[in-house]
């Protein structure tokens, strides 16, 4: 029996961080036994909302590979590849910008957050409008049928899905499947200051490359009850980011239960809750921050990874393309 297949990805904007462990890169490392399993670099979706500084873009292509290899994802297993190395993505995305509409694009509820996000007014780059037919193009060419991402990508993956069916409609048979989100149920991880968002730009995240010092400092800082003034005084565990973190990360979850029993009825410091999970993040990042620094010292084997992945994905991808051109009926040569 094949494996079915997942392809997912990051846009490459900066090193990763905690909110991406919890949200997509524990998933990803569960699955790449059990499933053929390919991770795009998405350095042109990164472009649409970074054209102003393409060095950034390119940099941060080592810098994600070695966060993917640092938490465990194995070349030999899962397939890491760059997005503006594999043509048959652009092509396809070209051919899908006609089985969507402006309208339907501007409704999108991830697009309309972004571009309130980043301010954009009425000066949206049409490539960063359009992202959700170029990820669409990303899922469907390498057939996958499992997407694991943060909960936030929801929107275009349901959207993909929309425009498979208009293009298997139009072919007159399923060229295309279907895929599938795999999201946490934990939800997205918000910042350390308690904002919905952690983001390297809105600098309240935790890097998975953080020294012990950053991490110290991040949790000192975190956003618990700002009503919780003294030790005995009942607290808040609702939109309490350190509770929030240790739902995420704390694998002792009776523990975890009887001291927020603890922290509700009062007795229970700050400094008790932030000292664990200061222990629990510290101990989550070492190993990886040791193995990302013993990898970064090899970048020719950082290189070789992702060129021996994209040569993987460009054939198989380029005989996507040509299904469906076909299968829409144009010309074949
Ligand atoms: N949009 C994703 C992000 O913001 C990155 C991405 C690009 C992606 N192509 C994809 C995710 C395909 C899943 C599948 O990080």
């Amino acid at each position: 029996m094949t494996k079915p297949t997942i392809l997912t990805g990051d846009r490459t904007t900066g090193p990763l961080h905690i909110g991406h462990y919890a949200g997509s890169l524990h998933n990803r490392l569960r699955f790449q036994d059990s499933h053929e399993q390919f991770l795009l670099l998405a350095d042109s979706q990164a472009l649409t909302d970074n054209a102003h500084d393409p060095d950034k873009v390119r940099r941060s292509v080592i810098e994600v590979t070695l966060d993917y290899l640092a938490v465990g994802i194995d070349p030999a297993k899962t397939t890491i590849c760059l997005q503006s190395h594999l043509p048959a993505l652009a092509e396809l995305s070209m051919l899908y910008l006609n089985f969507v509409t402006v309208a339907r694009l501007e409704r999108n509820p991830t697009i309309k957050d972004e571009i309130r996000a980043r301010g954009f007014g009425r000066d949206i780059p049409a490539g960063f409008l359009c992202y959700p037919a170029a990820q669409a193009a990303d899922i469907t060419a390498f057939k996958a049928t499992i997407v694991p991402v943060g909960e936030d990508q929801a929107p275009l993956i349901e959207q993909t899905n929309e425009i498979v069916r208009r293009i298997n409609a139009t072919a007159g048979r399923p060229i295309l499947p279907e895929a599938q989100a795999v999201i946490p149920q934990s939800g997205r991880l918000p910042g350390v200051d308690g904002k919905a968002k952690m983001s390297k730009s809105g600098g309240n995240a935790i890097a998975l490359s953080a020294s012990p010092d950053a991490i110290s400092a991040a949790v000192r800082a975190m956003f618990t009850d700002p009503n919780h003034l003294r030790v005995e005084d009942p607290g808040h565990v609702q939109g309490n980011v350190v509770f929030t973190y240790l739902d995420a990360f704390d694998e002792d979850r009776a523990g975890l239960e009887s001291l927020k029993a603890q922290y509700r009825r009062g007795g229970l410091g700050d400094g008790r809750i932030k000292r664990r999970l200061e222990g629990i993040l510290q101990a989550l990042i070492a190993p990886i921050r040791e193995r990302r620094a013993q990898l970064a010292e090899d970048p020719a084997y950082v290189v070789d990874v992702i060129r021996r992945g994209t040569e993987k994905a460009r054939n198989r991808t380029e005989a996507t393309k040509r299904e469906v051109v076909q299968g829409l009926g144009l010309f074949m040569l």
